[in-house]
């Protein structure tokens, strides 16, 4: 059977749906670049051990060079009669170099070794891509921020009126989670740094190649310490999985507000016309596809995330084929990731902000309540009192129908005798922002400095 790597010692070749079922060059061949590059390292070590003549060594990486070039523009792929990638590129070597060379490459290398090193590879290159993508994103915000330094807005919780806080503030707050995220990405990225080739099938190599060489070779940072593990373990790609779908949800967070925003009740927001969808009945639509597809496609990650840990969760040791299914949902995460981000990118970029309306209705709901139990505390007043008199406010201002700020004296005065005219200094939303104004909080001078850091952050990654 050509193309098959084990054929020896069986009669006849597969059942058809034996074949159907175990064929993965439909998702595997991502991995192409990495098995030639590997193989071409793979080979210096034979040489190295005495395996492989100096001769032998340029034919083979030469070979191996023209296989690349071939699988790069398209005019090498997968055959019918190809089960996984690996086979493939054994084929395609043997067909450029002939049986006698083509046939030496395998020593000392099973496709458990090789597929979790290149596995390994792939996603370390795709780990810096999800990187660099989510820093435009990052920056996106940022850039925001920064061209909003005085925009105030409502500040939320349970969705309800809380306090003002400033438009920058409330931003930076979903950029410091991507921060994070990539942190997360370089954190990982030393877990998958370790090379399992030269693992073998499960118990190392005897030929007497050296896994550190072809480790560094790989730009990998070691080899791994136990051939068992390196060939049967797939932690790195649960990690990575979970990152990308952390990721994703942090995103969908963002996401849900800016659907939110643009609505005509809100009104904060007017997305650009290049980042949102119209309507195929109704002429009036301006839809926020963008955000709805990372907020959807975040419960696809997780998806990834799950599918992929209820596939590892009760496999012996060591290698199975079981793990074979390890590879589609990391592909399907980033290419999903490789989707969204540009677009989500470019949605942040193009908000246009209405200002005038969020600082408008930054007061509603009497946002500035907890102003005038903290005006009271530095009065003297003890909390417990000072919350009790606030909340009497609320309810007088409620009922005549008017803010907190309209109240006058008399009622002031009438509601608790320390409340002066004084109180209200602080009955501004911009006094209220301004207040808040230790580390991490919302002042102005605050977020000028978180601004300055997160943008210090982003450039040095
Ligand atoms: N295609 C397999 C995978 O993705 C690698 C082949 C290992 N096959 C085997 N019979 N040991 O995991």
């Amino acid at each position: 059977n050509e193309g098959s790597l084990w054929g020896g010692r069986f009669a006849g070749g597969p059942a058809a749906a034996m074949a159907a079922l175990s064929k993965s060059t439909h998702f595997d061949w991502a991995l192409a670049p990495f098995d030639i590059q590997a193989s071409k390292a793979h080979a210096r070590v034979l040489n190295k051990a005495g395996l492989l003549t100096g001769d032998d060594l340029g034919g083979m990486l030469d070979g191996l060079d023209r296989l690349a070039a071939d699988v790069a523009d398209g005019t090498f792929g997968p055959a019918e009669s190809d089960e996984d990638v690996h086979g493939a590129l054994e084929r395609g070597l043997i067909e450029r170099v002939g049986p006698e060379l083509g046939g030496r490459l395998r020593a000392g290398r099973s496709r458990n070794d090789q597929v979790a090193t290149l596995f390994r590879m792939w996603l370390r290159a795709a780990m810096r891509r999800v990187a660099l993508g989510l820093l435009d994103v990052v920056d996106a915000l940022t850039a925001q921020a920064a061209a909003h330094p005085d925009a105030i807005m409502p500040g939320k919780t349970h969705l309800q009126a809380a306090q003002p806080v400033l438009l920058g503030h409330h931003l930076l707050a979903h950029a410091q989670p991507l921060l994070r995220d990539i942190d997360r990405l370089a954190d990982a990225d030393r877990r998958t740094a370790v090379s399992p080739y030269g693992s073998g099938a499960l118990a190392g190599s005897s030929l007497g190649l050296d896994p550190a060489a072809i480790a560094a070779d790989l730009g990998f940072d070691a080899p791994a310490e136990n051939s068992i593990d390196a060939t049967s373990s797939r932690d790195f790609a649960a990690e990575a999985a979970f990152v990308f779908a952390m990721i994703a949800v942090d995103l969908s967070r963002l996401s849900e507000e800016v659907i939110i925003w643009s609505t005509p009740e809100f009104g904060y927001v007017t997305l650009a016309d290049a980042w949102s969808t119209g309507s195929s009945i109704m002429p009036q639509k301006k839809n926020p596809d963008v955000a709805e597809l990372m907020r959807g496609k975040a419960g696809r990650l997780i998806g990834d995330l799950t599918g992929l840990l209820a596939t590892l969760k009760a496999q012996p040791l060591a290698y199975n084929r079981d793990l074979q299914e390890d590879k589609e949902p990391v592909f399907d995460a980033v290419a999903q990731l490789e989707l969204l981000l540009p677009a989500v990118t470019g949605l942040v970029a193009t908000l246009e902000f209405h200002t005038d309306r969020m600082e408008e209705l930054a007061p509603a709901g009497f946002t500035l309540a907890t102003d005038i139990a903290e005006w009271m505390v530095r009065q003297g007043v003890p909390f417990r009192v000072a919350h009790e008199v606030a909340g009497a406010c609320v309810r007088e201002a409620e009922s005549r129908g008017v803010g907190l700020d309209e109240l006058d004296d008399e009622t002031l005065a009438g509601i608790n005798p320390s409340l002066t005219p004084a109180v209200r200094d602080v009955l501004t939303v911009r006094g209220s922002v301004e207040s808040r104004n230790a580390h991490g909080g919302t002042a102005p001078i605050q977020v000028r400095r978180q601004i300055e850091l997160v943008s210090a952050q982003s450039a040095d990654l």
